[in-house]
């Protein structure tokens, strides 16, 4: 390991141990890449998307200097409200555009969003350790990821076939 970060999306590539100067043991993940296959052509969701994985991002840089857990409640409190204003911004657009899966789609959302909450919660019952900054950036990073690729590519297409 050079220190140099690298860029994947892959989480078990992305993984790797080293043993820090107090012999405790941190995993360094490397940084969720943007690539062309997370682009909607929307530019306010687009812009959102980056806004999103740039904190999963800056929580992982956070990891490599062993500060994860100094950050993490920074991160879990900008994940918790820019994701209500970027899924409402979502779904408003997916109610102009009349998306036919918008029920399905704002179910994934509301999930997401507990799911967010419940690490907000935990981090006020337990603090943060180590196992919620992974949960924080595995579960939030991959998620993210999935569902751009996945669920927000699908509304994209849609939006554009009923533009032509
Ligand atoms: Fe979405």
């Amino acid at each position: 390991m050079d220190g140099k970060p690298t860029f994947r999306n892959d989480r078990q590539a992305a993984v790797d141990e080293i043993q820090n100067a107090n012999g405790r043991k941190w995993e360094i993940i490397m940084a969720y890449a943007w690539s062309k296959d997370l682009e909607t052509g929307n530019l306010l969701i687009d812009t959102q998307h980056q806004q999103l994985i740039k904190a999963v991002n800056e929580l992982l840089a956070a990891c490599s200097t062993g500060q994860g857990r100094d950050v993490l409640n920074n991160t879990l409190n900008f994940l918790e409200s820019y994701t209500a204003k970027h899924f409402g911004d979502e779904e408003r657009l997916q109610i102009q555009h009349q998306y036919p899966d918008y029920t399905n789609h704002k179910v994934l959302h509301e999930n997401f969003k507990k799911f967010v909450n419940e690490l907000v919660n935990q981090i006020k019952t337990s603090g943060a350790t180590t196992s919620l900054v992974s949960k924080v950036t595995f579960g939030v990073g991959d998620w993210l990821v999935n569902h751009i690729k996945k669920e927000d590519m699908k509304v994209a297409v849609y939006i554009k076939s009923k533009e032509n």
